[in-house]
């Protein structure tokens, strides 16, 4: 057959996967194209329509470098982050639950033991936390040494990545021999993503906002378990019920207490600091967690 119609069409892009070796490379395409086809039946796509969007994901493209991934923020925006999150991350109960790795991982943050002050080399000030906790397995194993790599925005809502200067409050911190970890730096801040992109200009065509609710970002791992992506957020933001990137979780939010002055002077933090109490636990390894550090791997391009 040469000649196709709207009807005809879809069925003979998939019959031309026929050969294709990969059972999964197959599924993917054959869904993708069905799927694809759909959406321009549906909404009977017009040529200026398709060609707007070919300029739009052009743009994505030219906006992504070394340390912008603006694919990746497209993806968080539209909710296909959380919701790929949701189809792999099938929490076992008492598990910390995972949510989206965002656009601002980058490897190579310094190792920080027991006690370790991500604020070192700040060019910005916030209000001093200590934060601290444990690695458990879901039945209350401590883990000992434990790797928690940690990142999160400066006080200004902006994360070192988005501007020219070095890593700022990142760190991977180890938990010592007892599964307890601990560390100082600041109370997050709720911030706007990147919105000075094509993705911005999409946020802001949709009318919606463009907020984050504070978070600091945590990749928990530990030989044995599976690796756990995900956030810990602040109790009371104002930002928590409209989450810009959809991946709010009530497991994951956590309140910011004012430590005693006393135990604040012997930690080193001036008066009024605050502490932060938050246990990470995980489940045993198994299969899936391959996939979880691949995915890691993946994201290379961002660092
Ligand atoms: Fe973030």
């Amino acid at each position: 057959m040469r000649q196709f119609t709207e009807d005809t069409l879809t069925d003979e892009v998939v019959a031309r996967l026929e050969d294709v070796k990969d059972p999964r490379f197959k599924q993917l395409m054959t869904s993708l194209i069905q799927n694809l086809h759909a959406f321009a039946k549906d909404v009977e796509l017009t040529e200026e329509e398709w060609f707007e969007a070919i300029k739009f994901l052009t743009a994505v493209g030219q906006k992504c470098d070394g340390k912008r991934q603006e694919f990746i923020l497209l993806s968080d925006v539209l909710g296909l982050s959380m919701m790929t999150v949701a189809i792999n991350h099938k929490t076992e109960p008492g598990a910390t639950e995972a949510t989206v790795l965002g656009p601002f991982y980058a490897h190579g943050a310094r190792e920080f033991g027991y006690g370790g002050d991500l604020r070192e080399g700040a060019t910005l000030k916030g209000e001093d936390v200590w934060v601290s906790g444990r690695v458990m397995s879901v039945d209350g194993t401590p883990i000992p040494g434990a790797m928690l790599d940690i990142w999160q925005a400066k006080a200004d809502g902006i994360y070192d990545l988005q501007t020219d200067g070095e890593f700022e409050l990142r760190g991977r911190v180890k938990a010592n021999e007892k599964g307890e970890y601990a560390f100082k730096s600041y109370k997050p801040k709720f911030y706007s993503i990147p919105i000075d992109g094509p993705v911005g200009d999409l946020v802001r065509a949709t009318g919606n906002h463009h907020m984050r609710p504070a978070h600091m970002h945590a990749i928990v791992s530990a030989p044995g378990y599976q690796q756990v992506i995900t956030h810990v957020f602040v109790e009371g933001d104002p930002y928590l019920d409209g989450d810009a990137v959809f991946a709010v979780k009530d497991s994951l939010i956590a309140k910011y207490e004012r430590l005693a002055d006393a135990d604040a002077k012997k930690l080193g933090l001036p008066a009024g600091s605050l502490r932060l109490d938050f246990d990470f636990r995980l489940s045993a390894d198994k299969a899936g967690a391959k996939q979880a550090r691949q995915k890691i791997a993946a994201s290379d391009a961002v660092a």
